[in-house]
């Protein structure tokens, strides 16, 4: 089977590792590029927790340092989610340096697309600055991508503001530049991903799986992204069950738009399911997840890592 080549850009992040776990395990998946982003924690500290998950997974995956700020917006983390480093709980080794590209993530996006001979997959699970700075310096990368599957915005309410969800929120404006680029988005978002929970008795069979399992567990002792006790909310990793596994969600295709100047909904994207605004669709939106179904691929996908 011809494996699917993606790119994945993220800011690890306790889900995003979790993400990446499944991602790089998984034998549908080729991750030919990690790019990272100011987001969780700052650029420095994202790009660090992605080198040191590489050499934990024992993965040879270059990466490459994208975006330390929103395009317009100033930086805020969300480091009371995923602790100060944004991995904190475990006890990661030395990163292998070498992995780091010396090239910026767009221009290092830019030459794995037109390289690869088949298009490409974009999973952005962060901020999107670094796809909206790719888009207006390289638009050629266009005709190579196959989609982009994302994980952020909200057809519900939010975690950033009342009605913002983190990625989109932290720089609305990269987040515009990205669903209006005429390309096919599949948007995963937080109210999916409420419902994408891991339980206590989940955390405790994953923790047997191996090492990968057990810093799951490490990590999610602190992870703040729900509660240990009634269900962790696994954000990230929807994006990549979505590629692995389409049949967990309920897709409808629609008009999402992003709110630039709302006084009390900045960041919020409007996700328009009634056709109000009588626009053409511009992307797909996970409505609805099957929870169940998605512990047990998550653990089965769990089971895959070393
Ligand atoms: C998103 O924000 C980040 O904190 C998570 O890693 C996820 O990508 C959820 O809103
Ligand atoms: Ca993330």
């Amino acid at each position: 089977m011809e494996k699917r080549p993606v790119i994945i850009d993220t800011d690890p992040g306790i889900d995003d590792a979790l993400a990446l776990a499944i991602a790089l395990f998984s034998e549908e998946l080729e991750v030919k590029l990690i790019t990272t982003v100011a987001g969780n924690v700052s650029l420095e500290n994202v790009t660090l927790n992605t080198l040191r998950l590489l050499q934990f997974f024992e993965k040879k995956v270059p990466v490459a340092k994208g975006a330390a700020s929103p395009l317009i917006a100033d930086f805020v983390d969300a480091s009371n989610v995923h602790g100060k480093t944004g991995m904190e709980g475990y006890d990661f080794p030395e990163p292998d340096e070498s992995l780091l590209l010396e090239e910026h993530a767009v221009n290092a996006m830019r030459r794995v697309i037109m390289e690869s001979p088949q298009p490409v997959t974009l999973v952005p699970i962060a901020t999107l600055t670094n796809i909206a700075l790719l888009f207006a310096m390289y638009p050629e990368v266009k005709g190579n991508i196959k989609e982009i599957v994302m994980m952020g915005g909200s057809a519900g309410r939010g975690n950033k503001g009342v009605m913002s969800e983190f990625n989109v929120a932290t720089d609305p404006e990269a987040a515009q530049m990205v669903f209006q680029s005429g390309l096919p988005i599949l948007m995963a978002g937080l109210d999916v991903g409420q419902k994408a929970l891991i339980y206590p008795q989940d955390t405790e069979e994953i923790r047997t799986m191996g090492k990968v399992g057990d810093m799951a567990y490490h990590l999610f002792k602190r992870y703040r992204g729900g509660s240990f006790q009634t269900g962790l909310k696994m954000y990230d990793s929807c994006a990549v069950a979505y590629l692995l596994c389409p049949e967990l969600f309920t897709v409808e295709k629609t008009y999402v738009g992003v709110e630039l100047q709302g006084s009390m909904t900045a960041g919020c994207t409007v996700v328009d399911l009634r056709g109000y605004l009588h626009r053409e669709p511009n992307a797909s939106v996970c409505t609805d997840i099957d929870g169940e179904k998605f512990r047990e691929w998550f653990k089965k996908s769990m089971r895959k890592c070393i």
